[in-house]
């Protein structure tokens, strides 16, 4: 595929589209991701729990209340769900059987085969087809992949560790909220009103080394899901992936330290040559980046630090950053979309 295929342009604008949860962190950004690309406001129908209406870049959009009958919905060229797990359970495999073209950025279908997880530059063949039903992938696995696709094509992918610093908007609009109150509360301000934390500790001035349940062995469900998506979305199932997840206090940007070993040798010099030609990667040459604050808002995966690991010639590490909400989540669903619609 050709970085036109999934750009979302004047071609893609008299399709109808619809945000469910609309109104969350996901969901906004999907909605100025949209008008940023010309898309006339008015192709775009917002739907949450409860109705209202969104201030998107100055653009009023009218937020109307999910229906209960999913048959509505299903007239959309696209429906994105930005919406819990269990919300996305329920109505996308009803909506793709009304003949919709869904596109998922919940964990529910990720890991079922018949369903497709995409990112355009990596994978974005599997969207010839045409499939109903899309997965977006896992926001910290997007960013970290990107770069591990060009690794894997220069040399081959053996085996990968991944250490995580996640904003605390990869969980949700409760978890940017947290943050704010428990920043003023450490100065002394009113904390102000806000939705009850989703951190199992305090998140200002701190880091949590494990991100949503810890299963008995140890694991997280985050370092779960990085592990499965990072395979099927490079399209290796014997890769050997390990990370720790961590959230940290820092509010959009998942920032990944990747050390890795491929089955050939590979130079750090070769590497970066192709990172700097890959679509979806900007290199950064500064020694102390890349960082999230400065990568917050950018449609790229930043990637730096990339140097010879201590392991010999097939081991490297790099540092990426990716603002979680765009390419580890809206962007990359628009990006999907716009690929569905490439041939079409
Ligand atoms: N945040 C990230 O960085 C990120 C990255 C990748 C993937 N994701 C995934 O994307 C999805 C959305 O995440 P988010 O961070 O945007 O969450 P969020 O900020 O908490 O927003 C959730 C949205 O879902 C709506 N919603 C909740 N229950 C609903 C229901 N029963 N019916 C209809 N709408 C409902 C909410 O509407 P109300 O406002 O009316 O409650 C809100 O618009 C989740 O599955 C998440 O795992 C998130």
């Amino acid at each position: 595929m050709k970085v036109e295929d999934w750009t979302w342009g004047a071609r893609h604008h008299a399709r109808s589209t619809a945000i469910v949860g609309a109104t969350g962190v996901t969901g906004v950004e999907l909605a100025a991701i949209l008008l940023d690309a010309g898309h006339p406001p008015e192709r775009i129908a917002c739907y949450a729990r409860t109705d209202g209406a969104l201030n998107v870049h100055g653009r009023r959009l009218p937020v109307a209340q999910m229906p209960s009958d999913p048959r509505s919905l299903a007239a959309y060229d696209v429906v994105f769900l930005c919406t819990p797990t269990e919300v996305s359970q329920a109505l996308a495999p009803r909506l793709a059987e009304l003949g919709a073209r869904v596109v998922d950025l919940s964990s529910a279908f990720r890991e079922d085969p018949a369903v497709p997880l995409v990112v355009p530059e990596i994978n974005g063949r599997v969207l010839a087809g045409d499939p109903r039903l899309v997965a977006n992938p896992n926001c910290t696995t997007a960013i970290a992949c990107l770069p591990l696709a060009v690794v894997e094509r220069l040399a081959g992918l053996e085996e990968v560790v991944i250490a995580s610093y996640q904003a605390a908007s990869g969980a949700g609009a409760a978890g940017l909220e947290t943050l704010h109150g428990e920043l003023r509360e450490s100065l002394g301000l009113p904390r102000g009103h806000g939705r009850p934390t989703p951190f199992p500790a305090p998140i200002a001035l701190n880091v949590i080394p494990a991100i949503s349940t810890v299963g008995e062995d140890g694991t997280s469900g985050e370092e779960r899901k990085i592990a499965f998506e990072t395979r099927k979305i490079l399209g290796l199932s014997g890769l050997l992936v390990e990370s720790t997840t961590v959230r940290v206090p820092v509010e959009r940007c998942h920032s990944v330290a990747v050390h890795l070993r491929t089955r050939t040798p590979l130079a750090p010099e070769a590497l970066v040559a192709a990172l700097r030609a890959a679509p979806g990667i900007a290199w950064v040459a500064d020694p102390h980046g890349p960082r999230p604050r400065e990568s917050a808002g950018r449609d790229e995966v930043f990637v730096g630090r990339v140097r010879a690991g201590a392991r010999g010639p097939t081991s490297l590490a790099f540092f990426a950053v990716g603002d979680q909400l765009r390419k580890g989540a809206a962007l990359n669903a628009v990006q999907v979309a716009a690929a569905l619609f490439a041939a079409r």
